[in-house]
């Protein structure tokens, strides 16, 4: 049942402002961004899919699902925890099945012992918009960020896609996440909307969001 202390509205929503003045709090803000392929967004990506040394960006199959997840599960704890935005761990077994379904594309990039140090992952979205994909998660092993891991498999992942006609990706996260959304803006995406959790006077001392962490 919905929480009637809690709501999550755009920003170009009158009701916030209207709920802002009655008391109400903001607790936590979100982003939603947009990219159409254009010939912008591919020449960025081509200039931006080369790893750094040492490093080799694929697209991953179902024998690598088990590191993929193993992954997951490192970074897991690195997501921010607000009310519209978590990670989520996902098994093995359910990557399998939903990359077997053509519903989800995983890019990773390994090192010279063949370990997954990043991945991206591409989720068709269509319940959003018709032939949307949702970047829907990345995720760089702690002691290999910064090197541009993300951005490369990222940009690999849409040249991929792209050439399988594939035009509308979407991304979203935490405000305060600046590095998902240097790496969305990296690649080109624009930031279509912004979200607000707010909370009614009576909740503000009590809100917690709980989402984080679910296993599907
Ligand atoms: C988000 C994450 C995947 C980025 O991985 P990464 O391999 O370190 O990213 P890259 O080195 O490819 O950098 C990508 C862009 O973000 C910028 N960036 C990286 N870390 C940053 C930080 N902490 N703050 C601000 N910008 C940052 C880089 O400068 C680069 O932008 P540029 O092309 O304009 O220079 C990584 O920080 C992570 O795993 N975080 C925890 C999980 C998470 O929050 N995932 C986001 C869900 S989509």
């Amino acid at each position: 049942m919905a929480d009637p202390n809690h709501q999550t509205l755009r920003g170009d929503n009158p009701k916030l402002q209207q709920l802002l003045s009655a008391g109400w709090q903001v607790v936590s803000e979100s982003w939603g961004a947009r990219m159409v392929i254009s010939d912008d967004i591919l020449a960025r990506c081509q200039a931006k899919q080369a790893p750094p040394p040492g490093w080799v960006v694929r697209e991953l199959d179902a024998t690598d699902t088990t590191q993929a997840a193993a992954l997951q599960g490192a970074v897991i704890s690195d997501f921010p925890i607000t009310f519209s935005s978590f990670g989520v761990l996902t098994a093995a077994e359910q990557l399998k099945a939903e990359m077997t379904a053509g519903n989800l594309w995983l890019f990773g990039a390994f090192d010279a012992a063949n370990q997954l140090g990043c991945y991206v992952a591409f989720e068709k979205a269509d319940q959003y918009a018709p032939g949307l994909i949702d970047i829907a998660n990345a995720a760089t092993l702690p002691a290999a960020r910064g090197l541009g891991l993300a951005k490369a498999t990222a940009a690999f992942g849409i040249l991929t896609l792209a050439k399988l006609g594939h035009r509308l990706y979407g991304a979203g996260g935490a405000a305060q996440n600046t590095a998902s959304l240097a790496l969305v803006k990296s690649l080109g995406g624009d930031i279509t909307e912004n979200y607000y959790d707010i909370v009614s006077p009576e909740a503000v001392a009590t809100a917690s969001p709980q989402y984080a962490g679910t296993e599907t």
